[in-house]
């Protein structure tokens, strides 16, 4: 097996971030050391402990307890209702300061045990197991945790770096094609961030990716996660640099919530969004030759037909994001393959027109 065992320095600390065709099932020595003799809380969904639970049969038998804590899947997951279930249940168990927190799940599992790790008796050590691309990738590096309120998702929360994360590419076997191909976007979106190498590799490789070869996938997931690591050891809460992770977002948020989280999955709002921001780039002298690249590599993935949608709807969602400050509308634009920056100077009006524009020519406006 190759391994990457990759470092994020942060402001409390250090992260080992590894990843690897079969980094888990294999057998990790720190990680044993981390649980031994401790009592350890797994958080998780019911589907994933039957799917994979053979992965984490080493690691319970090192831990004086392990306690299986299950959670919805999906949003659901991210409330205060269940931090606090499972802050209760962690009581009745018998949790301490010194028990260990386990993540193993997707986003929403990792962003819920981030929280309530973070703040049961004002912090207990967590790990991140990310079982699906997107959280390998992305979600599970950097130490965004939050829940989410009705009024707004992940409107609570804090920043706080797992102990460790162990990415297992052979974990992604079990999941289905459009969730491969929607934790792909998340890779091309690094790519077109800071990684003109990795672009070539995408489109070089993206049909064996799409495929799911847990081999093939594990150099491509290291490089995204190095790439994202590169931005966050630079700006750890956001303040500038770490918004350029937005790209795609702030459009593909608006296209999700329009949507009701129904039609569309995360990366394909966001393959969306980055085609949009790709127009938008293309006004302010973004090369036609990168344009090209970047739409064409999009249109590989196959994005579903989006179903028609309101302009008005559209820009109320983006105004209330929070990616839009006091200080005005922030957008990600692509300046290269694999280089973009943050405007600041789009008017609300200008993005109305070429929303407008974007979605006629797309054929779904209502
Ligand atoms: N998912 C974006 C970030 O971690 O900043």
């Amino acid at each position: 097996m190759t391994r990457f065992d990759l470092q994020l320095r942060h402001p409390t600390g250090e992260t080992t971030i590894s990843v690897g065709d079969g980094a888990l099932g294999e057998g990790d020595a720190a990680l044993e050391t981390w649980v031994r003799q401790r009592r350890v809380f797994v958080i998780s969904s019911a589907a994933l402990l039957e799917l994979h639970s053979q992965s984490l049969l080493t690691l319970s038998r090192q831990a004086a307890y392990w306690h299986l804590l299950e959670v919805p899947d999906g949003e659901d997951a991210k409330s205060i209702a269940i931090a606090e279930r499972l802050w209760g249940e962690m009581l009745e168990a018998g949790a301490k300061r010194d028990s260990r927190i386990v993540a193993f799940g997707g986003g929403t599992v990792g962003d819920l045990a981030g929280f309530v790790a973070g703040c049961f008796m004002r912090g207990l050590e967590y790990v991140q197991l990310p079982t699906t691309l997107l959280a390998q990738v992305d979600a599970a590096i950097g130490g965004k945790t939050a829940v989410n309120l009705t009024q707004a998702k992940n409107s609570v929360g804090l920043f706080n770096h797992p102990w460790r994360v162990v990415a297992d590419t052979r974990l992604l076997k079990t999941l289905p094609p459009a969730e491969l191909r929607s934790g792909l976007m998340e890779v091309l979106k690094m790519a077109v961030i800071s990684d003109a190498e990795l672009f070539s590799v995408l489109e070089r490789d993206l049909e064996g990716l799409l495929a799911g070869d847990p081999g093939t996938l594990a150099p491509v997931v290291a490089a995204a996660a190095r790439a994202k690591i590169d931005i966050v050891e630079r700006d750890p809460t956001e303040r500038d640099e770490r918004m350029l992770l937005n790209l795609g977002h702030t459009l593909g948020h608006a296209l999700e919530a329009g949507l009701e989280y129904r039609s569309l999955r995360h990366g394909e709002a966001v393959g969306y969004g980055i085609l949009f921001a790709v127009q938008l780039a293309e006004r302010r002298g973004l090369p036609v030759e990168a344009a090209e690249r970047i739409r064409r590599l999009v249109e590989r993935f196959e994005l579903p037909r989006m179903p028609a949608l309101e302009v008005e709807p559209l820009i109320r969602l983006i105004s209330r994001d929070k990616k839009v400050s006091e200080g005005g509308w922030r957008w990600v634009l692509p300046v290269d393959v694999g280089a973009c920056e943050i405007s600041t100077d789009l008017t609300e009006t200008a993005i109305r027109r070429e929303l407008t524009a974007y979605l006629e020519q797309l054929g779904t406006i209502s």
